[in-house]
């Protein structure tokens, strides 16, 4: 029988999903993610989009130099600037692509960008010529393919290959497309462009209508040979197609599909995980694959259906996702060898200072909590390790409150050799305690969100707070943890501050490299 053919995943969640309002990483963070989307075994990730910022750029040189199995590619505008700047970052990479794009619709061409249908056929065909100076792999994206006039979109695309592309992906940039109408767009390159077969044929769809994943199987069935997903569904606006659920649907049907792809669909869970962590947004219970309740039976005659027989009820495996492998690891009598195996089995890469911080953290935490899992292993590497650079440090934090006492914090912050302290009134104990800091910081921070989760389960288990703060026009996400949830939300507040603060010194422009 012949081998089923493979579907690319191209992942972009570090570049579209970073989109998400909310939703950025630092550079550390970004690797991290790439380290372990090569764990999942994706085909392609996209790290940037480099001419958007220096820490985009510096982003995808860092994950050129570090991921080596999977394609890294870069995003570019249909200009000259943007493409030299992509291929600068992708320097180190293994396997480069460089990924242009350029709008095609007639809303986009009259409106946006000003060109003629003409125009915009040029500036496509020689900037993919341009690109290909730097590297073989180049990918086209005609942006809001699905509502571009079909016979110019086979011209676009027909014109792109003859340049030089190797990928050209079809985009459904605003979500406005249904599962029929884009596999007929899919059907109509397939047979009315001539050097199609010179070519990948990709697709990007976006969630407005919560279509992403069925477009993206319609494609894929009508003869898309790649897909453009993200973990946990991330990305602009609604999000993008999700990733895990992309695979474990041609996994789960594949007498279906008949397609396979190269994930290693155990890894699904963890990396869900991570990229909810590190990028603050938490993942719907309800969500398919990775919602904490996708494999939770309620119903009676559901528990009893899975009783008697599993598959009654459950059409995938947990374990197949890697789910229910969170193991009872450690305790306080626990060495600094069990400690280092632990942190390698679970991929994380540490410095020899920095394993000897988070163990120090994790001999406090064992002190504390009787058993110590790998989700409590998971939130201290990244408060203590992930929290990016760090001008202000909690030292200290006493807070009196009561429902007959004026909720007071002192809190004592580390900034560089100097302690700083203050203390203030708030609504309530986490009310004083930001209030505090920002007095301290002389940053005043708005909350737009403010969420408290358990890291495990259990009355001694940390709590892990995830804050939205508002500095003027920047957003940002920060995170804390601790058993203490009055710490944890001044860790997460801080974590806040301090990227902003970092923000504000890059945009002066001073010179300051985030340290890997
Ligand atoms: O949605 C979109 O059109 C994009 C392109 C840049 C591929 O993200
Ligand atoms: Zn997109």
């Amino acid at each position: 029988m012949a081998k089923p053919r493979k579907i690319i995943i191209f992942d972009t969640t570090l570049r579209d999903g970073e989109q998400s309002p909310g939703a950025s990483l630092n550079l550390r963070e970004k690797v991290q993610i790439a380290k372990q989307l090569g764990r999942l075994r994706v085909d392609v990730i996209e790290a940037g989009f480099p001419i958007a910022s220096p820490g985009d750029f510096e982003a995808v040189r860092a994950v050129a130099s570090e991921v080596k199995k999977p394609v890294v590619a870069a995003l570019a505008r249909c200009s000259r600037k943007d493409i030299d700047r992509a291929a600068e970052a992708l320097k180190p990479a293994g396997k480069p692509r460089i990924h242009v794009f350029l709008a095609t619709s007639k809303i986009h061409r009259d409106y946006k960008l000003r060109m003629t249908s003409g125009e915009v056929l040029r500036r496509a065909s020689s900037m993919v010529k341009y690109a290909k100076r730097y590297v073989d792999d180049v990918e086209f994206s005609p942006e809001d393919a699905s509502r571009t006039e079909i016979e110019f979109l086979a011209k676009v695309v027909e014109a792109v290959i003859a340049s030089g592309a190797t990928t050209v992906n079809i985009p459904d940039t605003v979500g406005y497309s249904t599962p029929e109408e884009f596999a007929g767009v899919i059907r109509y390159l397939k047979e009315n462009v001539s050097n199609i077969g010179e070519a990948v044929l990709s697709v990007h769809c976006h969630n407005d209508l919560g279509l992403a994943v069925a477009n993206s199987l319609a494609a894929v069935v009508a003869g898309a040979e790649q897909v453009e997903c993200t973990i946990n569904g991330l990305g602009e606006r609604a999000g993008n197609a999700s990733l895990e659920e992309i695979v474990m649907a041609l996994a789960t049907r594949s007498d279906i599909f008949g397609f396979r792809t190269s994930v290693n669909t155990k890894q699904i869970t963890r990396t869900s995980r991570l990229v909810s962590h590190l990028t603050g947004i938490v993942v719907q219970p309800n969500k398919a694959i990775v919602g904490e309740n996708a494999f939770a039976h309620e119903a009676g005659i559901h528990q009893d259906g899975i009783l008697k027989k599993r598959k009654t009820y459950e059409i995938m495996k947990p374990q197949d996702i890697g789910l229910g492998e969170s193991r009872l690891v450690l305790g306080k009598h626990s060495g600094r060898h069990a400690f280092k195996e632990r942190l390698k089995q679970m991929g994380y890469e540490l410095k020899e200072a920095e394993v000897e911080r988070a163990f120090g953290r994790f001999k406090e935490l064992a002190d504390k909590k009787k058993a110590v899992f790998d989700e409590d292993i998971g939130a201290i590497i990244e408060d203590e390790i992930y929290a990016g650079p760090e001008k202000y440090r909690l030292e200290y934090i006493s807070i009196s409150s009561g429902n007959r006492t004026v909720p007071t914090a002192t809190v004592r912050l580390r900034c560089g050799d100097d302690i700083l302290q203050d203390a203030a009134c708030g609504d309530g104990p986490v009310d004083a305690a930001l209030k505090t800091i920002d007095r301290i910081t002389r940053v005043r921070g708005r909350l737009i969100d403010y969420s408290l989760r358990s890291v495990t389960g259990g009355k001694d288990a940390m709590g892990e707070v995830t804050v939205r703060i508002n500095v003027g026009r920047e957003c940002v996400t920060g995170r804390g943890s601790s058993t203490d949830i009055i710490e944890a939300s001044a860790k997460a507040y801080l974590n806040g501050i301090n990227k902003i603060v970092w923000r504000k010194k890059r945009s002066a422009g001073k010179k300051e490299t985030p340290s890997l």
